[in-house]
């Protein structure tokens, strides 16, 4: 490659999950440490970091299509950087068939993309898909901006082997990052104006770590020590294995106030057949059982789920067993996706993989059902006043959007400002958003 200028604008594109979101701020951070600023709306910038997701189908050969793409105003190509989870899973591949690429760096290593940004500048690729534990949030620059909900990763990795999930082999085993650590960034998050913090984590009910007692604390240690940061209004936490919810987390919901009342819990299936070819730790009546444990805890909590249809070998009636345990959760949203063989996971070689038609068919069948049940939650919730935290602008002027304490979005008009709590009347429920009507005065101030 040959040597250039050092760019001066940057733009990180992140696709997939929240924590691909959270590392795709903390890249910007360091670029802007660098002093290369975000290039303005509209223009491509000097440097293009592609945030990548492996989970599902055809995210390698999207991330090839985006780098074809790829083009500055004068027609020349700008620098750029593949990271994330398919830098991770196919580094050398990407490297070879993409020769515009100068720099790839997997999910462990991106603390080091400044230095491969003097390579690259240089006229040298680099490639770093080094798994160090932990060592890149040390590597970091400081919290200084965000934004009212705010994403903080407190664990990462996977040790559960889902037969379908590449996560291990992308993210590697998993890690808590200390105490210590979170509790400052949650302070600095706050200082920089976040109202709500995410803890996330690929199985982030596993955190474990010691407080500043020195006892050993799980997630809902951490949880409780957090709500006692100044400032900080609401704490969510997200994704969560059944295997790992325990009785002080289930506790948590019913005693601490900032704790929202929502639980994204993946069951993935409703059939114990499917289940432990997948290998999940739980059956049906397992994760039901759970089920009620935390909504004894919590009354009004909204419930979320992962689905997948067509695994291997998944027959007719074991997908009516996932129906079937729809219809008994009544989940408050939900996502779903068809079965995608992942290279390297077990289950992408098992037999009775399933035809697109059915899959389709399978995956149409159970959205009409959690469509229903997601606006019977929001109509439910239709003449309640709830807090919102104010995220941003809608399309009409003096229109906002805020999320209620159940994750709904909620449009209003208003003297507000982003970053507000504020107490609106829920008026009108439709399938992803109601209609709200604002309150004065406001239930509480952050
Ligand atoms: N195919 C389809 N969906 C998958 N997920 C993970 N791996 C696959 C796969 N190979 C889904 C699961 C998981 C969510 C993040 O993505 O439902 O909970
Ligand atoms: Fe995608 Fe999973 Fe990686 Fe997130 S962790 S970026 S969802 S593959």
């Amino acid at each position: 490659m040959k040597p250039t200028t050092a760019p001066k604008t940057y733009r990180v594109k992140s696709f997939g999950c929240q924590m691909n979101v959270y590392d795709g701020e903390r890249m910007a951070e360091m670029l802007g440490e660098r002093g290369i600023v975000p290039a303005p709306e509209g223009e491509e910038a000097d440097l293009v970091v592609l945030n990548t997701c492996h989970i599902r189908e055809k995210a390698a050969e999207k991330v090839y299509s985006d780098i074809g793409r790829l083009q500055k105003a004068d027609g020349t190509k700008p620098l750029i950087a593949v990271a994330g989870c398919v830098a991770q899973a196919e580094g050398e591949e990407i490297m070879a068939r993409a020769p515009a690429v100068s720099m790839v760096v997997g999910p462990q290593a991106y603390h080091r993309l400044p230095e491969m940004l003097d390579k690259a500048v240089r006229g040298e690729r680099a490639t770093d898909t080094d798994m160090p534990a932990i060592a890149k949030f040390a590597a970091l620059p400081e919290r200084r901006r965000t934004n009212p909900a705010s994403f903080l990763t407190v664990q990462e990795g996977c040790d559960k082997f889902c037969t379908y999930c590449v996560v291990p082999y992308t993210r590697g085993a998993e890690i808590s990052r200390p105490y210590a650590d979170l509790v400052t960034e949650a302070k600095k998050l706050v200082d920089a104006g976040a109202k709500e913090i995410t803890l996330l984590g690929q199985n982030v009910s596993a955190w474990s770590g010691e407080d500043a007692k020195g006892h050993r604390v799980g997630l809902a240690g951490l949880i409780r020590d957090l709500a006692k940061v100044d400032g900080l209004a609401r704490i969510r936490y997200t994704t969560s294995h059944p295997a790992d919810m325990d009785d002080d987390l289930i506790a948590a919901h019913g005693e601490i106030d900032k704790l929202m009342p929502f639980l994204h819990l993946p069951v993935q299936a409703g059939s114990d057949r499917v289940l432990k070819a997948m290998n999940r730790s739980h059956t049906a009546e397992s994760y039901l059982k759970l089920l009620e444990r935390f909504r004894a805890a919590r009354t009004d909590l909204a419930l979320s789920g992962d689905f997948i249809v067509g695994f291997p070998g998944e027959a007719e009636a074991e997908f009516e067993e996932t129906l079937a345990l729809v219809d008994e959760v009544a989940y408050a949203q939900a996502f779903s996706f068809k079965y995608s063989p992942r290279p390297g996971t077990p289950a992408a070689t098992m037999d009775g993989q399933v035809s697109k038609e059915v899959m389709d068919e399978r995956l149409q069948r159970l959205q009409a059902a959690l469509n229903r049940d997601q606006l019977a939650f929001n109509q439910g919730t239709v003449g309640r006043t709830c807090e919102v935290l104010v995220e941003r602008k809608g399309k009409h002027p003096g229109q906002w959007l805020g999320k209620t304490p159940w994750l709904q979005s909620a449009w209003f008009e208003g003297d507000v400002g982003i970053g507000d709590l504020v107490a609106v009347e829920l008026l009108e429920a439709g399938p992803n958003s109601l209609a709200a009507r604002l309150r004065q005065p406001a239930l509480s101030a952050a």
